[in-house]
């Protein structure tokens, strides 16, 4: 088949996931297969809709976007208390789903994740939520939705959320297991690298959408203050190549007070055998959870590649884990692009660390799956790294298979060459991952639009 007829299928696939709520667009559903793997694959995720709204502001389909900023905005006030607890005002729901009365018009229901399969939170999505919202002002040219005041006072419950003391001892946010794209128990929780690339690009997002007045002047204080600290402890502490890997090696531990070298005490012994010979010169990338004895050494694509998006790493670091994606192309990118984690865990790790997921067996879904909606933002980051030439192969690796294999979700085995076990077909996010790419690569006129986008 040909590029362009795919690119056509591709978004067939995004315009058949269209819902309404009162006939107006108002987002897309997760995936389109009459054999669903979950029951809520056909709600509206809001992770899952950046894509689709990024190929709707580049289509000057303005419209949806807005409608979506919107209904979320007041989806918020249905989030329900929890005995004996403060509601988390800012919160925003994992998902939502259009509910049909007969005769009357439509309702919008939903989620914080307490029908969540696991009952997750979903600390990304208003993340996601005020990031989209930053894209959307800029290539609409409507201003007016992010300075109008119920958004304001939407932003402000956000950041009060986000900002909040807990029981931090570093810059970077602590959160729960299963808070974000990898909605499972997966190790992820703690200071996961993806919740610290989107906590960074939402803090830059509202930077620019608050208004400088009197009710926003203390927070604008904190966020332009977390922003430096928090970017220089992950260019700091994330980072690792060859050099850092021997400083690790060569740590001493149970160091006491200021002067301490190794001040989260890690302890050598915990580095892992696939690093051995993994970081060739001028490669390296940021890990993927730091804590108190703790680095989670594993390569987690989304936050490596946000990062780069975002700005969060330097230059010369974007420019390593580019180089590291070419060393190790079979690996991390393979038949489908992308590996979402690298290495996969085994054996009593896997059961230790996922509580024995069948789902998440090793080379399979989030345990070393492959995931084509990870395509978008590696070709966004290849770019803004200057590394087309990778994109463009990541690309011609897709194109033809995914389509041909009807858009599935995720793919399994080391090197991504098998249909996911229990993966969805018509997997809405596979499919507007592509065009974005192939958007960016053909017509560099949508490439500054995308700049705009994301930083
Ligand atoms: C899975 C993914 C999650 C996604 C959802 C809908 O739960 O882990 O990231 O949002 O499916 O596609």
């Amino acid at each position: 088949m040909i590029h362009s007829s795919i690119i056509n299928s591709a978004n067939d696939i995004l315009n058949q996931a269209i819902i309404h709520h009162n006939d107006q667009p108002i987002g897309t559903v997760a995936a389109r297969d009459n054999n669903l793997s979950a029951g809520n694959y056909s709600e509206c995720f809001i992770r899952d809709f950046f894509p689709s709204a990024l190929v709707f502001l580049m289509d000057g389909r303005h419209d949806i976007v807005r409608n979506f900023l919107q209904a979320v905005l007041l989806l918020r006030n249905q989030q329900r208390q929890m005995e004996g607890h403060e509601l988390a005002e800012g919160l925003m729901p994992a998902s939502f789903t259009v509910i049909s009365n007969t005769g009357k018009p439509t309702s919008l229901v939903a989620d914080f994740g307490d029908r969540a399969i696991g009952r997750v939170a979903p600390v990304d999505s208003a993340m996601w939520w005020i990031i989209l919202l930053r894209s959307y002002t800029i290539i609409s040219g409507d201003i007016g939705l992010a300075h109008s005041e119920n958004f304001q006072r939407g932003i402000r419950q956000i950041l009060n959320l986000y900002l909040k003391e807990s029981f931090e001892t570093s810059p970077a946010m602590l959160v729960p297991d299963g808070s974000c794209m990898i909605d499972r128990r997966m190790g992820v929780y703690g200071h996961p690298l993806e919740i610290q690339s989107l906590f960074y690009g939402m803090l830059l997002s509202a930077q620019e959408l608050l208004l400088n007045n009197d009710a926003n002047q203390s927070l604008l204080v904190m966020v332009r203050q977390r922003v430096q600290t928090l970017r220089s402890y992950i260019r700091l502490y994330y980072w690792l190549d060859i050099e850092r890997l021997n400083e690790i090696h060569r740590y001493k531990s149970e160091e006491f007070g200021w002067d301490a070298v190794n001040v989260l005490n890690i302890n050598p012994e915990i580095i892992p055998e696939w690093l051995d010979g993994w970081l060739p010169l001028d490669t390296g990338y940021l890990v993927g959870n730091v804590g108190p004895g703790k680095i989670d050494f594993r390569f987690f694509t989304l936050g490596n590649l946000l990062a780069i998006l975002f700005g969060l790493t330097t230059d010369k670091q974007a420019a390593g884990i580019m180089n590291l994606y070419e060393t190790h192309w079979e690996r991390l990118i393979g038949q489908m692009p992308l590996k979402i984690i690298y290495p996969a865990v085994r054996g009593d790790e896997w059961v230790f660390m996922t509580g024995s997921d069948p789902k998440n067996v090793a080379w399979s879904y989030h345990n070393g799956g492959n995931w084509p909606s990870l395509l978008w933002t590696f070709a966004g980051a290849a770019l803004r790294a200057g590394r087309e030439d990778l994109a463009r192969s990541a690309l011609d690796v897709t194109l033809t298979r995914l389509h041909q294999d009807c858009w599935p979700e995720y793919y399994d085995g080391k090197s991504g060459a098998l249909i996911g076990r229990r993966a969805n077909l018509n997997q809405t996010w596979s499919a507007t991952s592509l065009i974005i790419t192939d958007r960016l690569l053909k017509d560099p006129d949508s490439l500054a639009v995308f700049d705009t986008v994301v930083f």
